[in-house]
């Protein structure tokens, strides 16, 4: 096993290279199998080799959320304005209806609920490849612990799920879920987006930091940024923005969509600057004009 001493932190990112995606549009993923390619092209649209995926998992752990209290009217309408849904089996059995051609990014855990002091003390497998498969599952999400005591179990979770992803050809997404005692800034951020991606993660979820850059450059595969807590819908299209600008292949936004006082024309907008080369600026103009003709 490698020991910490004298391993220092990185420094050299070279970033104006841009990264080598081989002959396929998904970053450090041109080597996967057919069908795992396909999957990860619903994913990532191959006009923009970004993604707008819409985060409605959050009732996994911590019931009805605001925003959210009913999923059967508030999804609907955001459907054509983002890739991929991100959430539960139950959500999507029961309020998404089944004729829906967006891909399906599928929680894969069960984690502690809210009502636990430290939520980072890792969950479990929450379904089996079999069901994934029955639901037509374009990704699995995997959330992970890195640092806190969730840990271990959680990056056995995140292997085991990758060996079946693999088998099966489904790609799996590893979440950056950040504990309560750790810091949520570039050094937490790189050490654990490149931990997930080591560990087999297609894909990796996590948090827009300053020095987003190096996150982005030292993960050899594409990372999504959350959105995080409710912003004003400008301030979360500067995030997006930057995001995108500093190498992330897209969002996997929730409370800034649902939450938004539009969350159509806000979803609307993070489309545009996920795809379409949209500045912060343009795209809350483009929210605005939506919001004001409904
Ligand atoms: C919870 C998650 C959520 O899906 C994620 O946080 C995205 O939602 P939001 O944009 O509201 O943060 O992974 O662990």
């Amino acid at each position: 096993m490698a020991d910490n001493v004298g391993n220092s932190s990185g420094k050299d990112y070279r970033l104006d290279v841009p990264p080598k995606s081989g002959d396929f549009h998904v970053k450090g993923l041109s080597s996967c199998s057919w069908g795992m390619k396909n999957r990860l092209s619903r994913i990532f649209r191959p006009s923009s080799g970004n993604t707008v995926m819409l985060a409605f998992d959050h009732g996994y752990i911590m019931g009805s959320t605001s925003g959210l209290e009913r999923l059967d009217i508030v999804i609907e309408p955001l459907l054509p304005f983002v890739d991929v849904l991100m959430a539960t089996r139950g959500a999507l059995r029961t309020c998404v209806p089944p004729d829906t051609n967006r891909a399906l990014c599928l929680r894969a855990t069960h984690d502690a609920s809210v009502l636990f002091e430290d939520m980072s003390t890792g969950g479990g497998a929450g379904l089996d490849m079999e069901d994934a498969l029955r639901i037509n599952a374009s990704a699995l999400a995997v959330q992970t612990f890195i640092g806190a005591q969730g840990e271990r179990d959680s990056l056995e979770l995140l292997c085991r799920t990758v060996d079946l992803g693999e088998r099966y050809g489904i790609p799996v997404l590893g979440v950056v879920a950040v504990g309560k005692q750790l810091a949520r800034n570039a050094r937490y951020f790189l050490l654990a987006t490149r931990i997930l991606a080591e560990h087999g993660a297609h894909m990796v979820k996590t948090y827009y930091c300053e020095d987003f850059e190096q996150i982005a450059a030292a993960c050899p595969v594409p990372i999504v940024i959350a959105g995080g807590k409710k912003l004003p819908e400008d301030e979360a299209l500067t995030m997006a923005y930057r995001a995108v600008r500093e190498g992330a292949r897209g969002v996997d936004m929730g409370r800034n969509i649902f939450q938004s006082e539009h969350p159509a024309a806000m979803a609307m907008a993070v489309g545009k600057v996920v795809h379409e080369g949209f500045t912060d600026r343009e795209a809350y103009e483009a929210y605005l004009e939506m919001k004001n003709r409904s």
